[in-house]
C-alpha cells in the first residue's frame, strides 16, 4: 500500500472515531476545587505559556496530523490556515513520506506557505536519520521538531516497525544534530512517567505525553487488517490525565494531548502541569464537518473560554493554575494509589497545611484569594 493512501486511510478512519464516539474519558475524572472567591479580572488574565526557552502567546496548539498525498496537503493547507488566523502553533503529521518520496514536499510546505510567522513543528519519528530530521525542519522552517513514539501503532500494522530497541539512541542523535527544540510525543497511548525520565536524559527539550482518551491508533491500525484479529489492544496505555499526574516533578517540561475535548480538558491538562495542550482529531473533525471558518470559530471560542476560567479559578496565567486544588476520582484515583502519586497534596496545593507542604512546590499562605493571587509558578 501506498504511504499516500495510509495516510487518506488514517484521517478517514480517525474520522469514523470521532463520531463513533462516547464523549467520556479520564479527564472527567479531574475536578477542580470551587473557590468562590478566588475569582479575578478579565483584564488580569494572560494566556501566555513559557517552556523549553519557548515563549507562545497561548497554551493550546494544533497537534501533528498529516501530509503526503494529494488530500492530505488541502488538510494540512487549512489547518495552517486556522493556526494562522488564531495564533497558535501547529504541527506537521510525520513527514516520512517525504523521505521516501519528495515529490510530496509541498503537502507539508504548504504548512510554512500558509503560516509564514507561525510557530510550526517538524514531525518524524524515531527511526529517522539526523540528516532527514534536518531536512525535515529545513523544509517547512520549522520552529521546533516532533519526534513520535508508536509502538502500539506498529504492532497491529502488517507493515509496521518491530525493531524498537535502536529508538532512545536514535532521539538522542537526532536532538544533538538539529538546531531546533526536540520535543517527544506519543500518538495517543502515553508517555509513562519512566520514559519521561528517559527521555530527560536524551538532550529532548520536551515531551508530550499524548495519551489515551481520543483517537486511538491501534484501534484505527487495527481497523486496515483484513481479520482486525489485534482488537484486544484497542485502548492501549494511560490516559492524558494519569500520564501529567504520573509525570509530576521529572524535571522535563510536560505538553499534553490525547481526547482533549473542551477548554476545561485543557483547563485540567494545565493544572496537572503541561505547559500547552493539544488537539489533532477533534480539531479535524471540526475542520473536515464546517471548513476553516468552523476551525477558527472553535479555536477562538476555546481560547476566550480558557480566559475564562482562568478568570473564574484565579490563574492569572496558565502556569498559575498548577496551584489549583485538584480532585482525583475512580479509576485514575486508583491509579494514583499504585503509582505512588499524593493526590491529597493535589487537593490541597493552594493551601498547604504544614503536614502536606513538605517537598511541595507549593507557595505557603492562608489560601484566601489575595494569597491564590499573589502565588507564582512556572511550568514544569
Ligand atoms: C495523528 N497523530 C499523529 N502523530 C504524529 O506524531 N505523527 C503523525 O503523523 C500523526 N498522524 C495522525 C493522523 C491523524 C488523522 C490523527 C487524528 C492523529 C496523533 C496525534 O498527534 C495525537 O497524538 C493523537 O491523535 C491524540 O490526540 P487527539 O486526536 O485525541 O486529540
Amino acid at each position: 500500500m501506498s504511504s499516500a493512501q495510509r495516510k487518506d486511510d488514517h484521517v478517514r478512519l480517525a474520522m469514523e472515531q470521532q463520531h463513533a464516539h462516547h464523549g467520556r474519558n479520564q479527564f472527567d475524572e479531574v475536578s477542580f476545587v470551587h473557590h468562590a472567591l478566588a475569582g479575578i479580572d478579565r483584564p488580569d488574565v494572560s494566556l501566555a505559556t513559557a517552556f523549553a526557552g519557548l515563549t507562545w502567546q497561548a497554551p493550546l496548539y494544533i497537534n501533528a496530523m498529516t501530509g503526503g498525498s494529494a488530500k492530505t496537503g488541502a488538510i494540512n493547507r487549512d489547518l495552517a490556515i486556522a493556526a494562522r488566523e488564531t495564533g497558535v502553533a501547529i504541527a506537521s503529521g510525520s513527514m516520512h513520506a517525504y523521505f521516501k518520496d519528495p515529490s510530496c514536499a509541498d503537502t507539508f510546505r504548504v504548512l510554512r506557505a500558509q503560516n509564514p510567522d507561525g510557530f510550526v513543528l517538524a514531525n518524524v519519528n524515531a527511526t529517522a536519520s539526523a540528516e532527514n530530521a534536518r531536512r525535515a525542519v529545513g523544509l517547512i522552517g520549522a520552529n521546533a521538531l516532533q519526534i513520535h513514539l508508536n509502538t502500539a501503532q506498529e504492532t497491529p500494522m502488517p507493515e509496521g516497525d518491530r525493531s524498537f530497541a535502536s529508538w532512545a539512541a536514535q532521539i538522542e542523535r537526532i536532538a544533538a544534530a538539529v538546531d531546533v527544540p526536540v520535543i517527544v510525543k506519543e500518538v495517543g497511548n502515553g508517555l509513562s512517567r519512566q520514559t519521561v525520565l528517559a527521555l530527560a536524559g536524551l538532550g529532548v527539550a520536551a515531551a508530550d505525553v499524548s495519551g489515551r482518551g481520543g483517537t486511538d491508533f491501534a484501534r484505527i491500525e487495527n481497523g486496515r487488517r483484513e481479520h482486525a484479529d489485534y482488537a484486544y489492544l484497542h485502548d492501549w496505555g494511560q490516559s492524558t490525565a494519569a500520564c501529567l499526574l504520573d509525570a509530576q516533578d521529572t524535571g522535563l517540561p510536560l505538553l499534553a494531548s490525547g481526547g482533549v475535548r473542551t477548554p476545561l480538558d485543557v483547563a485540567r491538562a494545565l493544572a496537572l502541569g503541561a505547559a500547552a495542550v493539544g488537539s489533532s482529531g477533534g480539531f479535524l473533525r471540526t475542520l473536515l464537518d464546517g471548513g476553516v471558518p468552523a476551525l477558527v470559530a472553535k479555536i477562538s471560542a476555546w481560547l476566550d473560554q480558557l480566559a475564562a476560567l482562568q478568570t473564574m479559578l484565579g490563574a492569572r496565567t496558565p502556569a498559575h493554575l498548577t496551584r489549583c486544588d485538584l480532585l482525583i476520582h475512580g479509576d485514575l484515583r486508583s491509579f494514583c494509589a499504585d503509582r505512588g502519586i499524593d493526590t491529597r497534596r493535589l487537593a490541597q496545593r493552594s493551601s498547604p497545611s504544614p503536614s502536606s507542604s513538605s517537598g511541595s512546590s507549593s507557595g505557603s499562605g492562608s489560601g484566601s484569594a489575595d494569597v491564590l493571587h499573589e502565588l507564582t509558578g512556572s511550568p514544569r
